[in-house]
């Protein structure tokens, strides 16, 4: 019922949508947690994704995390839901839904990022840029990795992270992802897109 009046108080006042697909009292925690591990940061670098990470973990057993709205899938591809964007902009957290066979392109980010599979299993998938012939990058698999409900992983934001998230399991599952930039809630803004 608190998340249904929320839901409503930040349909009418888009202005406040630092939750913009709805609240509780477990993702204020998890948004709690991410500030607390920023303020130990000492400079802008990615040493920080790790102590996120940490904290994202213990967050990924938690069953009131998300509602309905925010575990909703979508057909066509993979379905990103902002659950929050930090109103300094430092962060934005989002679940992403995957169903059997969705799969995002090969792409690195624009900003460290931290992941922890809240259900089900995902493929990830490393790569290293291999050379460039005529022109066209050409790109090498370095590691193939299932991972599973309760793992977590951190990604640099260094152009040279490549990787590719699919999942290649037959149930649907859903990953949450902490990354060190503002994202809009349609934007890809985050994504660096390499060649297939
Ligand atoms: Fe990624």
């Amino acid at each position: 019922m608190e998340c249904a009046l929320q839901l409503a108080t930040q349909t009418h006042h888009p202005a406040l949508s630092r939750f913009p697909t709805g609240r509780s009292t477990q993702l204020e925690a998890l948004v709690s947690s991410v500030r607390a591990s920023l303020s130990l940061r000492i400079e802008e670098t990615d040493e920080v994704t790790p102590i996120v990470a940490s904290q994202l973990r213990s967050f990924l057993s938690a069953r009131e995390l998300l509602n309905q709205t925010q575990r909703q899938p979508n057909a066509h591809r993979y379905q990103r839901h902002a659950l929050y964007r930090d109103e300094a902009g430092e962060f934005t957290i989002f679940a992403l839904i995957w169903l059997p066979g969705q799969e995002t392109p090969i792409h690195g980010h624009m900003a460290w990022s931290a992941m922890g599979l809240y259900a089900g299993e995902l493929n990830l998938t490393h790569y290293e840029i291999f050379g460039t012939r005529a022109g066209q990058m050409h790109l090498k698999q370095i590691s193939e990795a299932d991972i599973r409900e309760g793992d977590v992983n951190s990604v640099t934001g260094d152009i040279n992270d490549i990787h590719r998230i699919r999942n290649t399991s037959c149930k649907p599952a859903i990953s949450i992802h902490v990354c060190g930039m503002d994202v809009a809630a349609e934007s890809q803004s985050l994504n660096i897109l390499f060649p297939q």
